[in-house]
């Protein structure tokens, strides 16, 4: 195809789709005007994140709770549940008097700040009651957030709803002093309806939320931590999760596209609907309709009585469809359907569904297929922090831990233990991600005092009914898990809870499979039985020192069913940090004399050291491959996370991370990318050669890469050239005498040099070296820079035992919004403009303010270095 013919045949699609976006309703954003003389814009999402004024309170301000409020919460599950619903009690709602719902409680004092926000992460520490499971900030206690919204006229004529992706937890929303309604799981996404309560003008808003102590075995952070939607819809409208697209049939040729459109009619008359959908193909940046048509549904017309809704099912064939699947070898291609809802002839509704065309297939002996192609799952477990944010969602730090991810080979991901936010599976559809999406950590039994087991009984039909059909139509979904290490897993009720569970994820959606994380049960129990997928959390391997491997009765047990390391290794380190004698074993426990420094809190980065349950990567590899049947694995973390500090209580963050907490690459993330990569050539040497106490010493150096043979030069001269054995996955020379100088390793592959790595003994710390990811950032409020400063010598080597203490300054129209090193045992607040480096390096995390515009210097001094800078635009 000659240049010319290309860029004709692009100028053309262009020009084709932008006369047809020109005539296709889009879904109306934020900054949506009203035009009175032009056709009403059908339906309005606003992002009402901005202006809140928020208060915490550590004892209880207002005599409410949820057992107080729950007969007016329980009816906004409603829609989920199948069978006896529950009625709103008649009389006045509890806490209507109390002042905080009022539209004249003077909420001056109050912090003013705009959500997503999470109101523990900024501090301090050691928050009283908190364990170092859960991070040590200050979840707890009840949180009030106020704001006004102002609706028009035409708006009463609305149905207008309130859509909060996830608040933590136990939501009470007010609108104009009258309960609306609530949600107490905190993960979950949920909508309340405020039309009977709206008025013209000012309207108050008033949520309040209430966290336990001992609520979760991580940091369940806390507040309005993800979006917050206003949706104005006429009264004939696509219904809230509205749409179901399963695509039965596919071939290169044709795949049959099947559409469910639910439309409700909260009106007083009965309608005559007519609903059509065209299928666009969707743009690979952003996810958005192209205005390219591959197929159109056939029209229905149908009639719906006031109050009810009716679901409009079509079918289409899309010819030659485009294909989702996991990148590198297939391309995570979308479609977009956009259904039109009309009334006579006014557009009621434009609803947009985006969805991927692929097949799946689960099989007991050769593991996970998506298009037919084996795909071994490379995935991570990773909690929904996101590191010195908190948990406040942000898409860009989302997006960095993927791209992080991606650049390892991870191909799939585990939500654990928890509903993710909406933005999690749109970006995980767009990177090609295939996705375990996780419910529960327990059911009815608790794991901690005030976990879900306290809600399991009134929540857990709605709270999976609707994290399913707000979730069904991503195409990187390939799996629902309804439990980890559910404590019933053992009993008779983990096979009657289990099915229970897995009968309505059925009756949700039957195209995928389901699962749990089970570290204990028996391949033949009740537990085991009720499963879709057979998921082991650490048996496969063999715990700490075992070989013994729960694989083969599992595959024995339940021949039709393909398993899983649902969660794999929890190997333990701290990036940069060795510690010796290193074990001459693949795996070992980790301990005082075993690779940890309890004085220190820090566990060396050989890894090779995890908790009694746990094991290296390599014995993990090794189990895999020696069952070959088994799909993969999701790697216990990914990403280091705020809490649970096995083994160091005292710590605040985790040590499990491939990855730290403030994103930085520990060696592990070169294990795993020698593997998961085969193809790219890497060599990667560990330790660092910085020793000056252990000349003459042995100082084991390891090689991480996707080479099968390796030479390692120390100042030189060979210390061996080395095959990678059966059933190993590093290599190693385990008996190098540390001396001053230059490790160099050269790798081959097939015979043919295939990567080096070197690492030089360096000089003293003489400089900073300031990057950003980047440095062109949307001045939205949102965007953010990650801003890494790393301490280096005279030649520009990283000083890697560096720790100076470094402080960033900003001018220009942005905030430092917070700082990290990845150690898990720095207590200095995340917000904190200074702090001290760590393993050389120290990150800061920048945002550029709402309506910025031009250049953010961020600058950075350290005692006895020259300080430097590095300019941000915004625009
Ligand atoms: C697992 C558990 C995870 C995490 C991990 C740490 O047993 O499912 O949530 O606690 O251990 O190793």
């Amino acid at each position: 195809m000659s240049n010319s013919f290309l860029m004709r045949y692009s100028a053309c699609a262009l020009l084709i789709a932008s006369l047809l976006l020109s005539v296709i309703p889009q879904h109306a954003a934020a900054q949506a005007l009203k035009e009175p003389h032009h056709a009403a814009i059908d339906r309005e999402r606003i992002d009402i994140n901005a202006n809140w004024r928020f208060s915490r309170f550590t004892t209880n301000p207002d005599s409410l709770s949820y057992s107080v409020l729950k007969d007016w919460i329980l009816p906004s599950g409603n829609l989920f549940i199948n069978g006896t619903k529950h009625n709103r009690p008649s009389g006045t709602p509890p806490g209507n008097n109390v002042q905080y719902v009022k539209a004249d409680f003077n909420d001056s004092t109050w912090e003013a700040l705009n959500v997503p926000h999470d109101w523990a992460v900024k501090g301090p520490f050691n928050a009283p009651g908190i364990s170092g499971g859960m991070g040590r900030l200050p979840s707890n206690g009840i949180g009030w957030y106020r704001k006004t919204v102002t609706l028009a006229k035409p708006d009463l004529e609305k149905t207008i709803f309130l859509d909060i992706d996830g608040a933590m937890s136990y939501s009470a929303v007010w609108l104009n002093g009258n309960l609306v309604g609530g949600w107490p799981y905190g993960y979950n996404s949920f909508r309340l309806d405020l039309t009977p309560y709206a008025k013209e003008g000012t309207n108050q808003l008033a949520i309040r939320l209430e966290n336990a102590l001992d609520s979760s075995r991580w940091y369940p952070g806390a507040g309005i931590y993800r979006n917050v939607w206003l949706v104005k819809v006429n009264p004939v409208h696509v219904r809230q999760y509205g749409t179901y697209v399963t695509t039965p049939q596919i071939s290169a040729q044709s795949a049959t596209v099947n559409l469910a459109v639910e439309v409700e009619n909260t009106g007083s008359a009965s309608q005559q609907v007519n609903v059509r959908t065209k299928v666009h193909l969707a743009d690979s940046a952003t996810g958005k309709p192209t205005g390219v048509i591959v197929a159109k549904f056939p029209s229905k017309s149908t009639s719906i009585a006031k109050g009810a809704t009716q679901s409009i099912s079509t079918s289409v064939t899309i010819d030659n469809p485009r294909l989702w699947g996991p990148p590198p070898t297939q391309k995570p291609n979308l479609y977009v359907a956009v259904t039109t809802v009309t009334v006579g002839n006014s557009t009621v509704d434009t609803y947009e569904t985006r969805f991927g065309i692929r097949t799946l297939t689960y099989d007991a002996n050769k593991g996970l297929l998506v298009n037919g192609e084996h795909i071994r799952v490379q995935g991570t477990c990773n909690h929904h922090d996101l590191g010195s944010l908190g948990t406040a969602f942000n898409i860009r730090a989302l997006e960095r831990q993927f791209q992080i991810l991606e650049e390892m080979g991870t191909n799939a991901l585990r939500t654990s233990h928890n509903i993710p936010a909406p933005e999690f599976l749109e970006l995980a559809d767009r990177f090609g991600f295939l996705v375990y999406d996780e419910m529960f950590d327990c059911w009815k039994t608790q794991k901690v005092a005030n976990d879900y087991h306290l809600l399991f009984d009134d929540w857990s039909e709605p709270d999976l009914r609707s994290f399913i059909r707000r979730d069904r139509n991503h195409p990187s979904v390939m799996a629902w898990g309804i439990g980890n290490e559910i404590p019933e897993q053992n009993s008779a009720s983990g096979g009657t809870i289990g099915k229970y569970l897995r009968d309505i994820v059925v009756s949700e959606d039957l195209t995928r499979p389901v699962t749990a994380g089970m570290d204990s049960a028996k391949a033949t129990s009740a537990f085991a039985n009720v499963l879709d997928i057979e998921g082991l959390n650490y048996q496969g391997e063999g715990r700490g020192t075992s070989t013994d491997s729960a694989f083969p009765s599992f595959h024995s047990a339940q021949p039709n069913k393909m398993i899983w390391s649902s969660e794999s290794s929890s190997v333990l380190s701290t990036r940069g940090t060795y510690i010796f004698p290193v074990t001459s074993a693949n795996s070992a426990i980790v301990g005082a004399a075993s690779g940890g420094n309890d004085s220190a809190s820090q566990v060396s980065a050989y890894e090779l050291y995890a908790p009694s349950w746990g094991a290296s990567p390599d014995k993990v590899f090794e189990g895999q491959d020696r069952h070959d049947y088994v799909a993969g694995e999701f790697v216990w973390t990914g990403f280091d996370y705020i809490g649970e500090p096995t083994p160091y209580d005292k710590s605040r963050s985790s040590y499990f991370g491939i990855v730290d907490l403030a994103g930085f690459k520990k060696d592990r993330f070169y294990l795993y990318q020698a593997r998961w990569r085969a193809d790219f050539p890497m060599a990667h040497i560990l330790p660092h050669w910085n020793w000056p106490d252990r000349v003459g010493q042995v100082t084991p150096v390891h090689v991480f890469s996707s080479a099968d043979e390796a030479e390692l030069f120390v100042n030189g001269k060979s210390a061996g050239r080395k095959k990678v054995a059966e059933y190993a996955y590093r290599f190693r020379w385990d008996d190098v005498k540390y001396e001053a100088g230059e490790l160099h390793v050269v790798t081959y592959k097939n015979g043919k040099e295939w990567a080096t790595d070197t690492k030089k003994t360096v000089g003293a710390a003489a400089k900073l070296n300031i990057t950003a990811d980047r440095t062109n950032i949307a001045g939205d409020g949102n965007d953010l820079s990650f801003i890494t400063v790393a301490v280096v010598d005279g030649n520009g080597d990283i000083v890697p035992q560096a720790n100076n203490n470094v402080t960033f300054s900003i001018t220009g129209p942005g905030k430092i919004v917070s700082t990290d090193n990845g150690n898990p045992s720095d207590f200095t607040v995340f917000p904190s403009p200074s702090r001290q480096a760590f393993s050389g390096l120290v990150l800061s995390i920048v945002r550029a303010n709402a309506g910025a515009s031009g250049n953010i210097v961020v600058s950075v001094t350290s005692p006895g270095l020259p300080s430097t800078s590095v300019t941000l635009h915004a625009s």
